[in-house]
């Protein structure tokens, strides 16, 4: 499928911006169907129309789609400023993640939380989380152990998914998941799957309760009942002690403008933000990965040669990272094909201007990394797995907002240098001791567009010992 930019006749008035195309020919309930049935065919056709921006009205809702990176630069970056979270999607996430750092879009209260958060997602403050991630993966494959050259199928998203919900509660709560991660799982599948479609047909509103709607209002209690327990857990305790977890972290942290710190409300929902922005995004990046290197062995080749040369068999350290230049690379281009995270959107607060076309105020924007990680004009043969894409040169050679797996300008994901340390980590813990395989005539795994790119069916792999 190749993607082409067309340099449309636009009607254009002296002065006067230039006016968005539209894609709306079958007026607004043929966009909301088409959109409904198959998001990302609708969005390729609109581009293949259209070209880098263009609008459509799924149920009434103005929605421009731009895929330029010097549209999103504008956007997420030159106009932050503008551009709010009061947009469609994050009305239809609010719900579930309610004025946490992710969905909020009151920018006082977004700026004071960032503020007091941001310290402890840092790099460096990453490097202590180190230790929880390759711990709790050597602990994953010792339980992997007795499927290894078996033949059986392992079911590697859900492997994955514990893993990941292991250690962000280890590195939130010090605390051992045991036997909830499952539930809390199980809780965002269907938040995932009930709002994914809801997010396509909003209608009827959430309030009324549908059989769907009342298994997501069911699942949003599940997720509570999960962040409650382990915040409860911890606040009963007498002292934290020496502990240097998130939570103690969080508890701790003052504004430096006020001095107050957060309520036990709002420490709530950020606990609660944190454990779903790390688990899914992880989990499908991760999920990816093992399925992409299963079917590029001589990727797969190369990563084993570098983990050999660097680590000599021995764990991961921080300071290793550095020195892990291929997996980086692998990981990277792992979240350009199947960018987890790969929707977003915002509104425009006022009247404004993208390069000279119109964008009246009360506009949704509607970023979509997927089409935008497969721009020819950025990316050569898109759809091929080439971590080689992300050397250094080439990387330099591009602009930067042609990739925007983790956002970009004030809102870019806060648990970037956290997922990117992970995502490593655990590949090259991997990679020491295993290969994962796809077992003889194994169907191609298709990207399922929920409100996170979930690979359909899962991730399902045979173990072998390299
Ligand atoms: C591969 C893994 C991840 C991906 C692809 C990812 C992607 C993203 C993206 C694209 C955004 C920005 C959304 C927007 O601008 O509309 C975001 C925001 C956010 N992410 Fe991540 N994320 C990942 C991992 C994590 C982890 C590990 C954490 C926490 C430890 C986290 C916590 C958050 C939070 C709290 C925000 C909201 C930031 C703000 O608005 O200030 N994410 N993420």
């Amino acid at each position: 499928m190749a993607l082409r930019r067309r340099d449309l006749p636009v009607q254009t008035v002296p002065g006067r911006p230039r006016e968005i195309p539209s894609i709306g020919t079958q007026g607004t309930i043929g966009s909301t169907l088409a959109f409904r049935r198959d998001p990302l065919g609708f969005l390729r056709g609109g581009i293949r129309n259209r070209g880098d921006i263009f609008r459509f009205r799924p149920l009434g809702i103005p929605m421009v789609m731009v895929n330029h990176p010097d549209y999103i630069k504008h956007v997420l970056v030159d106009r932050a400023d503008l551009y709010d979270k009061d947009a469609a999607i994050f009305k239809i996430v609010r719900p579930v993640l309610r004025d946490g750092l992710i969905a909020t879009a009151d920018m006082d209260l977004w700026r004071r939380q960032r503020r007091m958060m941001a310290p402890h997602f840092t790099p460096r403050a990453v490097g202590g989380f180190v230790e929880n991630m390759t711990d709790e993966t050597e602990q994953m494959l010792v339980r992997w152990e007795r499927h290894a050259g078996t033949g059986e199928l392992l079911d590697v998203t859900d492997e994955i998914g514990q893993l990941a919900l292991r250690i962000v509660n280890r590195s939130l709560f010090s605390a051992e998941v045991g036997s909830h991660a499952q539930a809390f799982e199980r809780a965002f599948g269907v938040a995932n799957t009930v709002l994914g479609s809801f997010f396509r047909f909003p209608f009827p509103p959430l309030s009324v309760p549908t059989p769907s709607h009342r298994r997501l209002r069911q699942a949003i209690d599940d997720m509570d009942a999960f962040v409650s327990l382990f915040v409860k857990r911890r606040l009963a305790e007498d002292s934290t002690g020496d502990r240097t977890d998130l939570l103690t972290l969080l508890l701790h942290t003052v504004d430096e403008e006020d001095g107050k710190g957060m309520d036990l409300e709002q420490l709530h929902h950020e606990v609660l933000n944190i454990c779903i922005g790390a688990y899914e995004t992880t989990t499908n990046a991760l999920s990816w990965t093992f399925y992409l290197l299963a079917r590029h062995p001589e990727v797969e080749a190369r990563l084993h040669e570098e983990v050999d040369r660097v680590l000599g068999g021995r764990r991961a350290t921080f300071e290793d990272l550095p020195n892990l230049s291929w997996t980086r690379m692998i990981v990277e281009e792992v979240l350009r094909i199947y960018s987890p995270a790969y929707q977003s959107m915002r509104r425009a607060s006022q009247d404004d201007e993208i390069d000279g076309f119109a964008v009246p105020a009360g506009t949704n924007i509607l970023l979509n990394s997927y089409f935008l990680h497969r721009h020819p004009d950025f990316w050569e043969d898109p759809e091929r797995f080439d971590p080689s894409r992300f050397e250094p040169a080439r990387v330099a050679a591009r602009p930067k907002h042609a990739y925007i797996p983790f956002g970009s300008g004030p809102r870019v994901c806060i648990g970037k240098h956290f997922a990117l340390t992970e995502l490593m980590l655990v590949l090259a813990t991997v990679a020491r001791e295993y290969r994962l395989v796809t077992p003889p005539g194994a169907a191609e795994v298709q990207p399922d567009p929920l409100i996170t790119l979930h690979p359909r069916g899962g991730i399902h792999l045979a173990l072998e010992h390299r």
